[in-house]
């Protein structure tokens, strides 16, 4: 199996150097997230969060996206809409601003999406889905890609026709997040399904569903011999997990887990990029991810509790340092 993955593009072809790749993850993997996620994994593709074709043209979908040509490695771009002529302009302009590659969303379940016709309600309207696939494909020079599901009520939907016809409309790649829609994030995903797609289409397979370390990992390409992997819940408060998994997989030593010192100031850079980035408003973004890194510690679930209910950055700031100050040798907060 080889250890890059290439993909033609129409005009513009890419290789991915990392089997390991970040979620698009809404709400979560903003520019701040991935530039914090890039310093653990140079080489892998990470994912902007899913961005509406209609907002990434008039709105506010553009600010996500803005400074693409800045970030250091391959970022990919993930459109959700069900119009493809929206798709295709919002995917072009994203093209133009630096994007690696564009993904479409077929597999959000979200009602507010699904309802109108968006994310896994794709995996319904398979003529549109291709249509969306087709009309990406024409309007960018970049690699199509699709993110998608095993199924909309269940595995019997023939999903393995819906994919090979995205495959001949032009996508490039496909994620599977082994679970169907009506799962939502219940049950384990299916890694045995996604290996068997695998075997039938020609293009990269990339498994997704509950793989949150490096075992998780190996026993998840070993099974479903998909070309790479792709992380979601694993990186929440981990923000090396994506490079942690990447380099055992390469069977590269070198990975050390930040110990709870530098997990706290890992929190106070991430609160001053988020603080620079969106202002005040950085603060409450902050919270979610303090609470998802300030735990598993001896002092992590007090420490916690003030942290999320200070009521300015300052006062974060205050607390982390305090905490920092009387960590004794055994890195134990002592406080
Ligand atoms: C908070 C959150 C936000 C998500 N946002 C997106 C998104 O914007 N686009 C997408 O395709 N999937 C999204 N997903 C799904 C994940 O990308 C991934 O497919 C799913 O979490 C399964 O992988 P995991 O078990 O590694 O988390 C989201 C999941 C979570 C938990």
């Amino acid at each position: 199996m080889s250890s890059v993955i290439k993909l033609k593009g129409k005009g513009v072809s890419r290789i991915i150097k990392s089997k390991v790749m970040l979620s698009p993850l809404a709400g979560v993997t903003d520019k701040v997230f991935r530039n914090l996620v890039r310093k653990w994994a140079p080489e892998s593709l990470l994912f902007t969060e899913m961005i509406n074709a209609t907002s990434l043209k008039h709105g506010y979908g553009i600010t996500k996206i803005k400074q693409l040509e800045l970030e250091q490695g391959p970022i990919g771009v993930q459109i959700f809409d069900n119009r493809p002529f929206a798709v295709g302009e919002a995917a072009k302009l994203a093209e133009d601003l630096g994007a690696f590659l564009i993904d479409i969303n077929m597999g959000c379940p979200v009602k507010k999406i699904s309802r109108k016709g968006g994310g896994s309600a794709l995996i319904n309207d398979r003529l549109l889905a291709v249509e969306l696939v087709k009309r990406v494909s024409k309007a960018v020079q970049i690699p199509v890609t699709v993110k998608t599901r095993l199924g909309w009520n269940n595995k019997e939907e023939n999903i393995e026709g819906f994919l090979l016809s995205l495959q001949d409309a032009g996508a490039e790649m496909i994620t599977l997040h082994g679970r169907t829609r009506k799962e939502g994030f219940s049950g384990k995903a299916d890694w045995d399904m996604i290996g068997k797609i695998k075997e039938l289409l020609e293009i990269p397979i990339i498994a997704n569903g509950d793989i949150k370390n490096p075992k998780d990992a190996i026993n998840c390409l070993k099974k479903t011999k998909a070309d790479g992997l792709m992380i979601g819940r694993g990186v929440l408060g981990s923000p090396w997990k994506i490079g942690e998994i990447d380099l055992a997989i390469k069977k590269l030593k070198g990975f050390k887990e930040p110990n709870i010192e530098e997990k706290l100031l890992l929190i106070n850079e991430h609160l001053d990029e988020l603080i620079k980035e969106k202002g005040t408003h950085g603060l409450l973004i902050a919270r979610k991810h303090i609470s998802w890194t300030c735990k598993n510690f001896q002092g992590a679930n007090d420490l916690r509790n003030k942290l999320v209910r200070a009521i300015d950055a300052k006062e974060v700031k205050e607390l982390l340092f305090k905490a920092i100050k009387t960590l004794n040798n055994d890195q134990k907060i002592l406080t």
